[in-house]
Protein backbone atom coordinates (compact mmCIF):
# COMPACT_ATOMS: atom_id res chain seq x y z
CA UNK A 1 0.00 0.00 0.00
CA UNK A 2 1.07 3.98 -0.44
CA UNK A 3 0.84 6.16 1.99
CA UNK A 4 0.05 10.00 0.85
CA UNK A 5 0.74 13.12 1.84
CA UNK A 6 -0.37 16.70 0.78
CA UNK A 7 0.33 19.95 2.54
CA UNK A 8 0.51 22.13 -0.19
CA UNK A 9 -1.49 25.37 0.79
CA UNK A 10 -4.08 25.09 3.17
CA UNK A 11 -5.34 21.44 3.11
CA UNK A 12 -3.39 19.08 5.58
CA UNK A 13 -3.91 15.47 3.83
CA UNK A 14 -3.34 12.15 3.65
CA UNK A 15 -4.51 9.21 1.81
CA UNK A 16 -4.20 5.36 2.18
CA UNK A 17 -3.61 3.52 -1.60
CA UNK A 18 -3.96 0.25 -3.40
CA UNK A 19 0.08 -0.08 -4.58
CA UNK A 20 -1.41 -0.25 -8.31
CA UNK A 21 -2.48 3.99 -7.16
CA UNK A 22 -5.79 3.13 -8.75
CA UNK A 23 -7.65 3.01 -5.81
CA UNK A 24 -8.39 4.59 -2.57
CA UNK A 25 -8.64 2.72 0.61
CA UNK A 26 -8.81 6.36 2.20
CA UNK A 27 -9.15 9.78 1.58
CA UNK A 28 -8.62 12.55 4.71
CA UNK A 29 -9.09 15.90 4.01
CA UNK A 30 -9.11 18.70 6.69
CA UNK A 31 -9.61 22.06 5.35
CA UNK A 32 -7.65 24.68 7.66
CA UNK A 33 -10.38 26.92 8.75
CA UNK A 34 -8.02 29.45 10.23
CA UNK A 35 -7.56 31.64 7.31
CA UNK A 36 -11.38 32.81 6.82
CA UNK A 37 -10.41 36.00 9.42
CA UNK A 38 -7.79 37.39 7.34
CA UNK A 39 -9.87 36.70 4.04
CA UNK A 40 -7.18 34.62 2.02
CA UNK A 41 -4.37 31.72 3.33
CA UNK A 42 -1.80 33.09 5.85
CA UNK A 43 1.79 30.78 4.70
CA UNK A 44 2.67 30.84 8.62
CA UNK A 45 -0.70 30.34 9.72
CA UNK A 46 -0.84 27.32 7.20
CA UNK A 47 2.85 25.52 8.29
CA UNK A 48 1.67 25.82 12.24
CA UNK A 49 -2.16 24.40 11.15
CA UNK A 50 -0.49 21.90 9.60
CA UNK A 51 2.31 20.52 12.05
CA UNK A 52 -0.66 20.61 14.72
CA UNK A 53 -3.43 18.20 12.62
CA UNK A 54 -1.02 16.39 10.46
CA UNK A 55 -0.19 13.68 12.60
CA UNK A 56 -3.83 13.26 13.65
CA UNK A 57 -4.89 13.39 9.68
CA UNK A 58 -2.46 10.29 9.02
CA UNK A 59 -3.66 8.53 12.17
CA UNK A 60 -7.05 8.66 10.77
CA UNK A 61 -6.29 7.65 6.94
CA UNK A 62 -4.15 4.83 8.49
CA UNK A 63 -7.40 3.84 10.27
CA UNK A 64 -10.29 4.91 7.93
CA UNK A 65 -8.40 2.25 5.62
CA UNK A 66 -8.12 -0.34 7.94
CA UNK A 67 -4.22 -0.24 7.88
CA UNK A 68 -1.47 -0.40 9.87
CA UNK A 69 1.33 1.67 9.38
CA UNK A 70 3.80 -2.08 9.14
CA UNK A 71 1.55 -2.46 5.74
CA UNK A 72 2.67 0.55 3.83
CA UNK A 73 5.50 -0.02 1.14
CA UNK A 74 6.32 3.49 0.21
CA UNK A 75 5.17 6.91 1.31
CA UNK A 76 4.49 9.69 -1.25
CA UNK A 77 4.15 13.61 -0.41
CA UNK A 78 3.98 16.35 -2.36
CA UNK A 79 7.29 18.41 -2.65
CA UNK A 80 6.35 21.26 -4.92
CA UNK A 81 4.83 23.77 -5.70
CA UNK A 82 3.53 25.45 -2.82
CA UNK A 83 3.89 27.55 0.39
CA UNK A 84 7.07 26.54 1.32
CA UNK A 85 6.75 26.13 5.42
CA UNK A 86 3.51 24.15 4.48
CA UNK A 87 5.50 21.66 2.26
CA UNK A 88 8.36 21.31 4.25
CA UNK A 89 6.16 20.34 7.29
CA UNK A 90 4.37 17.15 5.07
CA UNK A 91 7.72 16.24 3.80
CA UNK A 92 9.53 16.51 6.99
CA UNK A 93 6.79 14.09 8.12
CA UNK A 94 7.10 11.84 5.30
CA UNK A 95 10.62 11.84 5.91
CA UNK A 96 10.26 10.48 9.42
CA UNK A 97 7.60 7.88 8.45
CA UNK A 98 9.56 6.38 5.73
CA UNK A 99 13.13 6.44 7.84
CA UNK A 100 11.27 4.88 10.65
CA UNK A 101 10.28 2.45 8.60
CA UNK A 102 12.48 2.21 6.14
CA UNK A 103 11.01 2.56 3.46
CA UNK A 104 10.90 4.16 -0.01
CA UNK A 105 9.92 7.98 -0.57
CA UNK A 106 8.27 9.32 -3.68
CA UNK A 107 8.51 13.41 -4.02
CA UNK A 108 5.28 14.53 -5.93
CA UNK A 109 4.70 17.22 -7.96
CA UNK A 110 1.58 19.04 -7.14
CA UNK A 111 0.28 19.08 -11.04
CA UNK A 112 1.20 15.82 -11.64
CA UNK A 113 -1.10 14.73 -8.83
CA UNK A 114 -4.32 16.87 -10.06
CA UNK A 115 -3.74 14.89 -12.90
CA UNK A 116 -3.67 11.84 -11.60
CA UNK A 117 -6.76 12.09 -9.88
CA UNK A 118 -7.97 10.80 -13.58
CA UNK A 119 -6.37 7.41 -12.55
CA UNK A 120 -8.56 7.37 -9.55
CA UNK A 121 -11.69 8.50 -11.18
CA UNK A 122 -11.27 5.68 -14.13
CA UNK A 123 -8.77 3.22 -13.58
CA UNK A 124 -8.67 1.81 -16.50
CA UNK A 125 -7.21 5.13 -18.10
CA UNK A 126 -3.86 5.08 -20.17
CA UNK A 127 -1.80 7.77 -21.71
CA UNK A 128 -1.97 9.59 -23.96
CA UNK A 129 -4.31 12.71 -23.08
CA UNK A 130 -4.64 16.46 -22.95
CA UNK A 131 -5.31 17.52 -19.40
CA UNK A 132 -6.92 20.94 -17.96
CA UNK A 133 -5.82 21.97 -14.64
CA UNK A 134 -8.03 24.99 -13.37
CA UNK A 135 -8.17 25.67 -9.95
CA UNK A 136 -8.00 28.53 -7.88
CA UNK A 137 -4.12 28.67 -7.87
CA UNK A 138 -3.19 27.24 -11.24
CA UNK A 139 -5.19 27.08 -15.08
CA UNK A 140 -2.95 24.99 -17.64
CA UNK A 141 -3.12 22.58 -20.29
CA UNK A 142 -0.78 19.48 -20.52
CA UNK A 143 -0.05 16.84 -23.09
CA UNK A 144 0.21 13.54 -20.96
CA UNK A 145 2.26 10.64 -22.26
CA UNK A 146 3.29 7.67 -20.79
CA UNK A 147 7.40 9.28 -19.50
CA UNK A 148 5.60 12.83 -18.11
CA UNK A 149 3.49 15.72 -18.69
CA UNK A 150 4.67 18.52 -21.19
CA UNK A 151 2.45 21.85 -20.74
CA UNK A 152 0.78 23.00 -24.13
CA UNK A 153 -0.42 26.36 -22.16
CA UNK A 154 -1.40 28.09 -19.08
CA UNK A 155 -2.58 31.74 -17.62
CA UNK A 156 -1.00 34.61 -18.62
CA UNK A 157 -2.38 36.23 -15.20
CA UNK A 158 -4.80 34.73 -12.34
CA UNK A 159 -6.13 31.06 -12.31
CA UNK A 160 -9.85 30.27 -13.70
CA UNK A 161 -10.93 29.93 -10.36
CA UNK A 162 -9.36 33.07 -8.89
CA UNK A 163 -11.17 34.99 -11.77
CA UNK A 164 -14.51 33.74 -10.42
CA UNK A 165 -13.25 34.64 -6.69
CA UNK A 166 -12.45 38.20 -7.71
CA UNK A 167 -15.37 38.47 -9.62
CA UNK A 168 -17.56 37.03 -6.90
CA UNK A 169 -16.10 39.60 -4.79
CA UNK A 170 -16.93 42.57 -7.09
CA UNK A 171 -20.65 41.06 -7.55
CA UNK A 172 -20.92 41.27 -3.48
CA UNK A 173 -20.69 37.07 -3.22
CA UNK A 174 -19.18 35.26 -0.77
CA UNK A 175 -16.51 32.70 -0.97
CA UNK A 176 -15.58 30.62 -2.89
CA UNK A 177 -16.66 32.24 -5.97
CA UNK A 178 -16.87 29.47 -8.06
CA UNK A 179 -20.13 28.10 -6.70
CA UNK A 180 -21.70 31.66 -5.70
CA UNK A 181 -21.58 32.50 -9.07
CA UNK A 182 -23.10 29.59 -10.27
CA UNK A 183 -25.93 30.38 -7.82
CA UNK A 184 -26.50 33.91 -8.21
CA UNK A 185 -26.62 33.14 -12.66
CA UNK A 186 -28.83 30.16 -11.91
CA UNK A 187 -32.01 32.11 -13.63
CA UNK A 188 -29.57 34.54 -15.72
CA UNK A 189 -29.71 35.30 -19.35
CA UNK A 190 -25.35 34.63 -19.80
CA UNK A 191 -25.86 35.99 -23.64
CA UNK A 192 -27.73 39.85 -21.98
CA UNK A 193 -23.98 41.21 -21.38
CA UNK A 194 -20.99 40.76 -23.60
CA UNK A 195 -18.16 39.24 -21.72
CA UNK A 196 -14.70 39.26 -23.26
CA UNK A 197 -12.97 35.76 -23.96
CA UNK A 198 -8.92 36.42 -24.82
CA UNK A 199 -6.63 35.35 -26.50
CA UNK A 200 -8.86 33.61 -28.98
CA UNK A 201 -6.52 32.95 -32.18
CA UNK A 202 -6.19 29.22 -33.51
CA UNK A 203 -3.22 28.33 -31.99
CA UNK A 204 -2.77 30.15 -28.61
CA UNK A 205 -3.10 27.51 -25.84
CA UNK A 206 -2.72 30.16 -23.35
CA UNK A 207 -5.65 31.97 -20.87
CA UNK A 208 -6.12 35.51 -19.52
CA UNK A 209 -8.84 36.67 -17.63
CA UNK A 210 -7.92 40.38 -16.61
CA UNK A 211 -9.66 41.51 -19.55
CA UNK A 212 -13.15 39.88 -18.11
CA UNK A 213 -12.41 41.20 -14.71
CA UNK A 214 -11.71 44.82 -16.42
CA UNK A 215 -15.13 44.20 -17.98
CA UNK A 216 -16.88 42.99 -14.98
CA UNK A 217 -15.39 46.23 -12.82
CA UNK A 218 -17.15 48.80 -15.88
CA UNK A 219 -20.66 47.13 -16.28
CA UNK A 220 -21.00 47.32 -12.69
CA UNK A 221 -19.78 51.05 -12.51
CA UNK A 222 -22.16 51.71 -14.95
CA UNK A 223 -25.34 50.54 -12.65
CA UNK A 224 -26.55 51.88 -9.67
CA UNK A 225 -27.18 49.97 -6.36
CA UNK A 226 -30.65 48.53 -7.64
CA UNK A 227 -29.53 47.83 -10.72
CA UNK A 228 -27.00 45.68 -9.75
CA UNK A 229 -29.08 43.96 -7.77
CA UNK A 230 -31.34 43.38 -10.60
CA UNK A 231 -28.63 42.81 -13.30
CA UNK A 232 -27.31 40.60 -11.02
CA UNK A 233 -27.90 37.25 -12.46
CA UNK A 234 -27.28 38.01 -15.49
CA UNK A 235 -23.72 39.38 -14.89
CA UNK A 236 -23.26 36.18 -12.86
CA UNK A 237 -24.22 33.88 -15.78
CA UNK A 238 -22.41 35.71 -18.53
CA UNK A 239 -19.43 36.16 -16.43
CA UNK A 240 -19.13 32.33 -15.65
CA UNK A 241 -20.38 31.60 -18.97
CA UNK A 242 -16.51 33.50 -20.28
CA UNK A 243 -14.81 31.36 -18.16
CA UNK A 244 -16.29 28.59 -19.20
CA UNK A 245 -16.40 28.98 -22.80
CA UNK A 246 -12.30 29.81 -22.37
CA UNK A 247 -11.40 26.95 -20.77
CA UNK A 248 -13.63 24.56 -22.93
CA UNK A 249 -12.48 26.37 -25.71
CA UNK A 250 -8.43 25.96 -25.30
CA UNK A 251 -9.18 22.07 -23.71
CA UNK A 252 -10.78 21.10 -27.37
CA UNK A 253 -8.08 22.69 -29.27
CA UNK A 254 -5.73 21.51 -27.65
CA UNK A 255 -7.29 18.18 -27.91
CA UNK A 256 -6.98 18.89 -31.83
CA UNK A 257 -3.98 20.00 -32.22
CA UNK A 258 -2.58 17.16 -30.44
CA UNK A 259 -5.09 14.57 -32.02
CA UNK A 260 -5.97 13.79 -28.67
CA UNK A 261 -8.63 11.33 -27.77
CA UNK A 262 -9.07 11.59 -24.59
CA UNK A 263 -9.82 14.87 -22.18
CA UNK A 264 -9.03 14.98 -18.25
CA UNK A 265 -10.66 17.79 -16.45
CA UNK A 266 -9.18 18.52 -12.72
CA UNK A 267 -9.07 21.08 -10.13
CA UNK A 268 -11.70 22.96 -8.24
CA UNK A 269 -13.02 24.81 -11.02
CA UNK A 270 -13.73 21.27 -12.20
CA UNK A 271 -16.71 21.02 -10.01
CA UNK A 272 -18.38 23.76 -12.49
CA UNK A 273 -21.76 22.23 -13.54
CA UNK A 274 -21.93 24.24 -16.65
CA UNK A 275 -18.52 23.32 -17.56
CA UNK A 276 -18.93 19.68 -17.42
CA UNK A 277 -21.87 20.27 -19.26
CA UNK A 278 -20.32 22.32 -22.03
CA UNK A 279 -17.40 19.52 -22.43
CA UNK A 280 -19.43 16.51 -22.16
CA UNK A 281 -21.91 17.95 -25.12
CA UNK A 282 -19.31 18.54 -27.04
CA UNK A 283 -16.87 15.69 -26.46
CA UNK A 284 -19.79 13.22 -27.62
CA UNK A 285 -20.81 15.38 -31.06
CA UNK A 286 -16.55 14.99 -31.67
CA UNK A 287 -16.30 10.85 -30.30
CA UNK A 288 -13.27 12.06 -27.47
CA UNK A 289 -13.18 10.33 -24.41
CA UNK A 290 -13.99 12.58 -21.15
CA UNK A 291 -12.43 11.82 -17.71
CA UNK A 292 -13.66 14.57 -14.77
CA UNK A 293 -13.55 13.04 -11.83
CA UNK A 294 -15.80 13.83 -9.00
CA UNK A 295 -14.97 17.03 -6.79
CA UNK A 296 -13.75 15.88 -3.82
CA UNK A 297 -11.01 14.20 -6.34
CA UNK A 298 -10.65 17.80 -7.98
CA UNK A 299 -9.72 19.79 -5.17
CA UNK A 300 -6.57 19.34 -2.89
CA UNK A 301 -6.36 16.37 -1.54
CA UNK A 302 -4.03 13.71 -0.88
CA UNK A 303 -5.32 10.41 -2.72
CA UNK A 304 -4.42 12.13 -6.28
CA UNK A 305 -0.60 12.86 -5.15
CA UNK A 306 -0.49 8.72 -4.28
CA UNK A 307 -2.00 8.10 -7.40
CA UNK A 308 1.00 10.35 -9.18
CA UNK A 309 3.80 8.21 -6.93
CA UNK A 310 2.57 5.10 -8.15
CA UNK A 311 4.69 4.70 -11.69
CA UNK A 312 6.58 7.67 -10.55
CA UNK A 313 10.66 6.59 -9.05
CA UNK A 314 10.99 6.33 -5.52
CA UNK A 315 13.77 7.12 -3.52
CA UNK A 316 15.75 4.60 -1.57
CA UNK A 317 15.76 4.95 2.13
CA UNK A 318 17.89 6.41 3.71
CA UNK A 319 19.03 8.50 0.28
CA UNK A 320 15.62 11.16 0.57
CA UNK A 321 16.99 12.65 4.02
CA UNK A 322 18.73 15.60 1.90
CA UNK A 323 15.38 16.25 -0.18
CA UNK A 324 13.88 19.53 -0.25
CA UNK A 325 10.81 21.28 -0.98
CA UNK A 326 10.51 23.95 -3.51
CA UNK A 327 7.70 26.89 -3.77
CA UNK A 328 7.61 26.93 -7.33
O1 LIG B 1 -8.42 23.14 -6.46
P1 LIG B 1 -9.02 24.06 -5.46
O2 LIG B 1 -9.94 23.48 -4.43
O3 LIG B 1 -7.92 24.82 -4.64
C1 LIG B 1 -6.77 25.34 -5.20
O4 LIG B 1 -6.86 26.42 -5.77
O5 LIG B 1 -5.73 24.65 -5.07
O6 LIG B 1 -9.77 25.19 -6.29
C2 LIG B 1 -10.48 26.21 -5.67
C3 LIG B 1 -11.16 27.04 -6.74
C4 LIG B 1 -11.79 28.31 -6.17
O7 LIG B 1 -11.33 29.39 -6.94
C5 LIG B 1 -13.27 28.07 -6.36
O8 LIG B 1 -13.99 29.26 -6.64
C6 LIG B 1 -13.31 27.13 -7.53
O9 LIG B 1 -12.19 26.29 -7.38
N1 LIG B 1 -14.53 26.32 -7.54
C7 LIG B 1 -15.45 26.38 -8.50
C8 LIG B 1 -16.50 25.50 -8.11
N2 LIG B 1 -16.15 24.94 -6.92
C9 LIG B 1 -14.93 25.44 -6.59
N3 LIG B 1 -15.49 27.09 -9.62
C10 LIG B 1 -16.57 26.95 -10.40
N4 LIG B 1 -17.61 26.16 -10.10
C11 LIG B 1 -17.63 25.42 -8.98
N5 LIG B 1 -18.68 24.63 -8.70
ZN1 LIG C 1 -4.14 22.16 -5.97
Amino acid sequence: MILAIETSCDDTCAAVLEASGRHALSNVVHTQTEHERYGGVVPEVASRAHLERLDGVVGKALDDAGAELDEIERIAVTVRPGLIGALLVGLSTAKSLAFARKLPLVPVNHLEGHVAAAYLADPELEPPFVALIASGGHTALYSVAGDGMDLLGQTLDDAAGEALDKGARMLGLGFPGGPAISKAGRDGDPSRYDFPVALKENNNLDFSFSGLKTSLLYKLKALDESGVREELPHLAAGYEAAVVEALSRKLLRAAQLYDASILVVVGGVAANASLRRVLAEECERRGLKLVVPPPELCTDNAAMIGAAAATATAVPYPDYLSLNARSV
